[in-house]
């Protein structure tokens, strides 16, 4: 480019920006006349609480309560998870639950309770219900998890959606986890976070809240036990927390408080306790299975906003080449469209893209398109055509589309919450998977619309088909990423059936890991990003969405070379490991921060690769169980409260502990160890948990501790899965679970269960299964001998 094409690309940019501004103020006017309209005015309103009870009617796994102003249904399914209902509302339909609702558990039992109230007695738990409504979920053994008070409703005169406030207390000792993807968790501290999937619109530190993916899901971790609650309303609302107090020993304990506000939708929940991996085994039994990513999704993949052209995708693939650096996936960005169009390429910057993913492909490179959902207002635009001929697109009260402001100017947003419209976007892939692209990355489906004021979403007015109820945004907003990942991944489904999709989505809600998983979305560059990074991590985990990571680097700006480093370390333990930045921000290949960086970054991809076995081991556990592959410290020992309050550490499944660098100048950390004994695995040394202990974290690397005992497959030097065995203590024996991944496809392999033992003076591991006892196939490599 020479200088006159400088001034003038800067000309039409500058003049662009203007245009786009000029857009998004009559965008917000617009929204706000649409709403003025269209909704509903708040008039008068009647409050209500239930009454007294009156009567009771048992039924399947329990029954109906009724009191003088509404009804209760309870019902204990048969995978222990308890559902109640107020004014008879059913679990379905609901955009959470996978497919139909459990059946109820005829063991349980509606019946009459001594203080004139009434009780269900489960399996796992208790619950009594109150002469005026108040719903105590407790252990077996009687300790109260969970007392909701009775809910109060405030009803318009002239009807309409009812508000609701369900206030809840639980145990002194009870920590908050959940709701999403939070940055600032993720022990969720006393405050108030709000249930309305959000676009912060810049990046995002630890103090920005909501964010992307919101949802009223939490996993409430106690000495008495481990409970998920979730209120199943995708309605805006917000959730106000307080820990509780302990009086020491005084007998005068706090209880833990959480108030649920919500603008509308049925007074419904779902509860399941237990310990943290019963209770995700429930969550996923109940909304679905987390979709199984190819292996190569669980290598490392390269973003950028901005490559700008095949010659700057082809640059970086040599770099990584050159220098030695395992790559598995190049994401295009929004750039690499015509004039930001969805579904589109610029023939002009990208004018060979199926010759460019073949040849990336021979080098076991996968490429992945961006896709936005807002399709720019155009006649000839073939998305727009296609789209208004099956009138695809949100419409207005009034029937006339909805507009918006997003990359492409003036755009229209399609209706995925229309199984119709579903089918049609669906299919729209064909064009992608036929350009050479073999993964999706969903974004700005919050939705985001540009505004110059106001909320930047689409009208609370729009309506939505809600799979044919029929109903406005304030009910389909927080649902339509999910509806919109529900599109795709059946289009992927039908479009290539041997394959599985690979699909990560910004925004989303309860239930998306059964269509892929999630990001960061743009975290702040800088120290409280790298944390928030984690936080994200592992609070949508133990929402059930198993498979997510950060922006490596930061979204905007320049890392330290450190910060790139660290980032890059705790990427390489995540499950989506991907450096991303935007536009405007400084580089991010490793060899772009010195030659220490590069080896460092080096190591850490290495070693992934040799991980990558375990990851998807964790991938298939995931799918089975419902277990997070990045999980806190507390997983196994919820009833550790010093666990349970660490939050600068994690566990990779069963066998690793990983203790990040989080500060600037760090050589050495504290690692708050859980029971047992704990290796570091770089130099070996032993470590007894409980307890906090010092390790060395120099730039080289991030202290990795592996659980004494455990059996983890890792890839060899020569491609094939060896058992890496970490020495169990004497006297104790160890084990570990492999699955064996073809890669892709859906084939259900065999799981491969091992165990250690010391035989005299040796470590051993044999296979050990219904078949009886085998020497592995595999090699073996025990460590920790010491
Ligand atoms: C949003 C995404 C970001 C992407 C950018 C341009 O900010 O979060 O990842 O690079 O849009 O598409």
């Amino acid at each position: 480019m020479d200088g006159r094409d400088l001034v003038r690309s800067v000309r039409v940019v500058g003049s662009r920006k203007a245009a786009q501004g000029l857009r998004t103020v009559r965008a917000a006017w617009r929204r706000k006349r649409i709403d003025a309209a269209g909704l509903p005015p708040r008039g008068a309103e009647r409050a209500r609480v239930p009454g007294p009870v009156q009567d009771a009617e048992p039924g399947p796994g329990g029954g109906v309560i009724r009191f003088s102003r509404s009804e209760l249904r309870i019902t204990v399914a048969v995978n222990g998870a308890v559902f109640w209902g107020w004014d008879g509302a059913g679990p379905e339909p609901s955009y959470a639950l996978a497919g139909r609702c459990p059946e109820p558990d005829p063991r349980a039992v509606l019946e009459p309770d001594t203080n004139g109230g009434w009780r269900v007695v489960a399996e796992r738990v208790t619950v009594s219900v109150s002469r005026h409504g108040a719903v105590e979920v407790c252990t077996p053994g009687g300790v109260m998890l969970r007392r909701d008070l009775p809910p109060r409703w405030w009803e318009p005169v002239g009807g309409g959606a009812a508000r609701w406030v369900q206030r809840s207390e639980v145990a002194a000792d009870a920590r908050f986890f959940g709701l999403g993807g939070r940055a600032s968790g993720p022990r969720l501290r006393d405050g108030t976070y709000r249930l309305w999937n959000t676009d912060p619109g810049h990046a995002f530190g630890s103090g920005d809240d909501p964010l992307y993916i919101t949802m009223p899901v939490q996993l409430v971790v106690a000495d008495a036990a481990a409970h998920l609650v979730f209120h199943d309303s995708s309605w805006d609302g917000t959730v106000t927390l307080l820990e509780g107090e302990e009086g020491a020993g005084s007998g005068h304990d706090r209880a833990g408080r959480c108030e649920l506000r919500m603008e509308g939708g049925p007074l419904r929940c779902w509860v399941m306790a237990g310990t943290p991996a019963r209770v995700l085994h429930t969550w996923a039994s109940l909304t679905g299975a987390p979709a199984l990513p190819p292996a190569w999704a669980l290598g490392h993949h390269h973003a950028r906003w901005g490559f700008g052209s095949e010659q700057e995708v082809r640059r970086i693939v040599a770099g990584y080449q050159e220098h030695g650096l395992p790559l598995d996936a190049v994401h295009l960005d929004i750039d690499h469209y015509d004039d930001h169009q969805v579904f589109t390429v610029d023939h002009e910057r990208f004018p060979k893209l199926p010759t460019l993913a073949e040849e990336l492909r021979r080098d076991g490179i996968r490429l992945v398109s961006i896709v936005d959902p807002a399709v720019k207002a155009e006649q000839g635009n073939t998305v727009y055509d296609s789209g208004t001929a099956v009138d695809a697109f949100v419409r207005d009260p009034s029937g006339r589309t909805v507009e918006g402001v997003v990359w492409p100017g003036e755009t229209v947003f399609p209706d995925f919450t229309d199984a119709r419209v579903r089918a049609w976007w669906g299919g729209l892939y064909e064009e992608r998977l036929a350009l050479g692209f073999a993964g999706f990355w969903h974004d700005m489906n919050e939705p985001t619309s540009f505004s110059a004021f106001g909320e930047s979403t689409l009208p609370r007015s729009a309506r939505h088909a809600l799979e044919g109820r029929g109903g406005d945004h304030r009910e389909a907003h927080n649902v339509y990423a999910l509806c919109m990942a529900r599109a795709a991944y059946e289009g992927l489904r039908g479009l290539a059936p041997g394959e599985r999709p690979f699909l990560f989505s910004r925004s989303g809600w309860a239930g998306m890991q059964r269509y892929g998983g999630t990001w960061s979305g743009d975290v702040a560059t800088g120290w409280p990003g790298l944390r928030a990074s984690l936080s994200l991590v592992l609070g949508l985990g133990l929402c059930g969405v198993p498979y997510s990571g950060p922006d490596v680097g930061g979204f905007d700006g320049s890392p330290s070379p450190e910060l790139f480093l660290r980032w890059f370390q705790l990427g390489a333990y995540l499950p989506l490991f991907r450096t991303h930045a935007s536009m405007r921000a400084g580089r991010r290949e490793p060899w772009e921060f010195g030659s220490e960086v590069l080896e460092h970054a080096r190591v850490a991809l290495l070693e992934r690769r040799r991980l990558l076995p375990y990851f998807m081991t964790l991938a298939q556990l995931a799918r089975r169980t419902g277990a997070p592959y990045v999980r806190p410290v507390w997983w196994g020992a919820p009833e550790d409260r010093a666990l349970r309050d660490c939050e600068d550490a994690f566990l990779l499944g069963d066998a690793l502990l990983v203790a990040p660098v989080l500060d600037p100048g760090t050589d050495r950390r504290a690692v708050q160890l859980p029971r047992g004994r704990w290796y570091d695995t770089a130099t070996e040394q032993a470590y007894e948990g409980p307890g906090q202990v010092l390790v060395d974290a120099p730039p080289a690397r991030i202290p990795v501790l592996a659980r004494a005992g455990a059996v983890l497959p890792v890839r060899d030097e020569d491609g094939g899965t060896g058992l890496e065995v970490w020495a169990p203590a004497r006297g104790r024996t160890g084990g570990g679970l492999v699955v064996p991944d073809a890669g892709d496809g859906w084939g259900e392999p065999e799981i491969e269960r091992y165990v250690a033992r010391w035989e005299g003076r040796r470590v051993v591991v044999r296979r050990e299964d219904e078949n009886g006892v085998r020497e592995p196939s595999r090699p073996v490599r025990v460590r920790g001998l010491g």
